[in-house]
């Protein structure tokens, strides 16, 4: 494909997220040649910084984590430019515009702008509407607003956000991130379902009996308490991540590969979703919140005694729920989800459990049943797909034993490597936005997710700790014990 030709404004150029992955993955995206020397990038924020400044924490960013030749580096950098920034005040936009102008005459860019919105979601609105007003927004080519978690805290906020930035860009150039999309193995669910003539036939209440999605984090708040206090595991995880997860693995086969058919697939899952109100709500979702334990040999404070944590806080560290689908193709099989800080390990897995067979003749070891077969799709930290079939064991016995067939993607542990950040910038520099939350996507789960908030409320059951280090509270193996079922143990 071309090599997109852009400029990039990143508010929020002094944090942390335009450290950790946005310099990185835009250096990697310069090394590999995806995108050319036509680039620029104006970093904003509040610090009195200096494109020296700036350029340095770039070279400090990128060497964090490549190996990088020093030339190389200088002339990537030479790309970046700092403006000190007053998000409120008028005289910044127009210094921003005049910036752009010049830039985009320095370095031969058709017009287009990217806008990173990558800074406290609580000036996303004053920004967007100033860009407009002030005209930053009139480019010669196009402009795309790339903004990131978390799209407000609940419907309303979500959608007060999404009218403010609605005045400044259309719809179509808006890329609201979720970073998972950005994940390889993220991105391969659709390709083992829809590529594989062995799964699509089975993918539905007749073959399936349950689904089972992961999120496991070994490290706690860290020092986003504050943060987290207002969020908990549910509107941190759930909302986004977890529920495009779901409809990844429950939508119907898309008609074509484009952004606005894949999109219609997904949101058509997040309709059929059934929701659950009030009272209902202790019998399909489970809280948790973790207590001190040991990680890998370290004790481990727990929740309440965090940073910036509420020593009564009842916030949730730890979700587990059980989601129906209520279509023709779902009917009747529960998604089991569950994700929370300081369990026993970082892991994203999805376990897809098959239905016995009408008729089986065959028996384990001990004469103890068959084992059911499963795919078990690896998101991270190892990337693959687990296929458990039954075989017979070697020898006389006739016993028959689980087989379990492994595809592992080579290299590199991905954990917190920009390559999911990488990805999708390129694809906003593209104008493909399939791998991003459409307003629709985001309206359906916050409205999914504020009912599970309401019920909460009223609810009179207490909140379980666990331990750290463990996969969550017991109520969590109850939930699927009270259907016959078990999570299958992740590694
Ligand atoms: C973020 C959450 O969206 O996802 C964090 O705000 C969480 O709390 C993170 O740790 C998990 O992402 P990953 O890619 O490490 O699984």
């Amino acid at each position: 494909p071309d090599q997109p030709k852009t400029s990039i404004v990143i508010f929020g150029a002094t944090g942390d997220l335009a450290k950790r992955k946005l310099f990185p993955s835009i250096f990697n995206l310069y090394r590999k040649g995806n995108i050319s020397e036509e680039f620029a990038v104006v970093g904003v924020a509040r610090r009195p910084w200096t494109n020296e400044v700036l350029r340095e924490k770039v070279c400090e960013a990128v060497t964090d984590v490549f190996d990088v030749e020093q030339d190389k580096l200088d002339r990537f950098v030479n790309h970046f430019n700092y403006l000190p920034f007053d998000v409120t005040g008028k005289e910044s936009y127009h210094e921003l515009k005049k910036q752009l102008t010049q830039l985009e005459g320095d370095y031969n860019i058709p017009g287009n702008r990217i806008f990173y919105m990558a800074m406290a979601p609580e000036f996303f609105g004053t920004i967007a509407s100033n860009l407009k007003s002030e005209g930053v927004t009139e480019a010669n080519g196009w402009t795309r607003l790339v903004i990131e978690k978390p799209f407000g805290h609940d419907l309303s906020s979500a959608k007060k956000l999404n009218e403010d930035i609605r005045e400044a860009f259309n719809e179509d150039d808006i890329y609201r991130i979720d970073h998972y999309l950005g994940k390889e193995m993220v991105q391969n669910i659709e390709v083992i379902r829809f590529a594989n003539a062995m799964f699509e036939p089975l993918w539905n209440n007749r073959y399936i009996s349950n689904i089972q999605i992961t999120s496991s984090e070994a490290l706690g708040v860290e020092d986003r308490g504050g943060y987290y206090e207002t969020s908990g595991a549910l509107r941190d995880m759930v909302q986004n991540h977890m529920l495009q997860m779901v409809s990844l693995l429950a939508m119907d086969p898309p008609i074509r590969l484009s952004t606005d058919e894949i999109r219609s697939e997904k949101i058509k899952v997040l309709r059929a979703l059934r929701m659950v109100n009030g009272e209902e709500v202790d019998n399909y979702f489970v809280r948790g919140q973790y207590g001190p334990g040991i990680i890998r040999g370290n004790e481990v404070p727990g929740y309440r005694s965090e940073k910036n944590v509420d020593p009564n806080s009842k916030t949730e560290t730890f979700v587990a729920g059980k989601l129906l689908i209520d279509n023709h193709r779902w009917a009747g099989v529960p998604f089991y989800i569950r994700t929370g800080k300081r369990m026993g390990l970082k892991s994203t897995k999805i376990v897809i459990q098959f239905k016995e067979l009408p008729l089986n003749l065959y028996f384990n070891k001990n004469q103890k049943k068959i084992h059911p077969n499963i795919l078990i799709i690896h998101i991270q930290p190892d990337e693959g797909i687990s296929l458990v079939l039954n075989g017979k064991k070697v020898g006389p016995s006739g016993e028959t034993t689980p087989v379990q067939l492994d595809y592992s993607n080579d290299g590199i542990d991905t954990v917190n490597t920009p390559e999911a950040y990488e990805r999708l910038l390129l694809d906003c520099m593209l104008g493909d936005a399939a791998n991003f939350t459409h307003w629709d996507e985001v309206e359906l789960s916050w409205t999914y997710v504020d009912e599970i908030s309401k019920g909460w409320v009223t609810s009179t059951k207490q909140i379980p700790l666990y331990d750290s280090g463990s996969m969550g509270p017991k109520e969590a193996d109850d939930l699927l014990g009270k259907d016959g079922f078990q999570w299958w143990p992740i590694k």
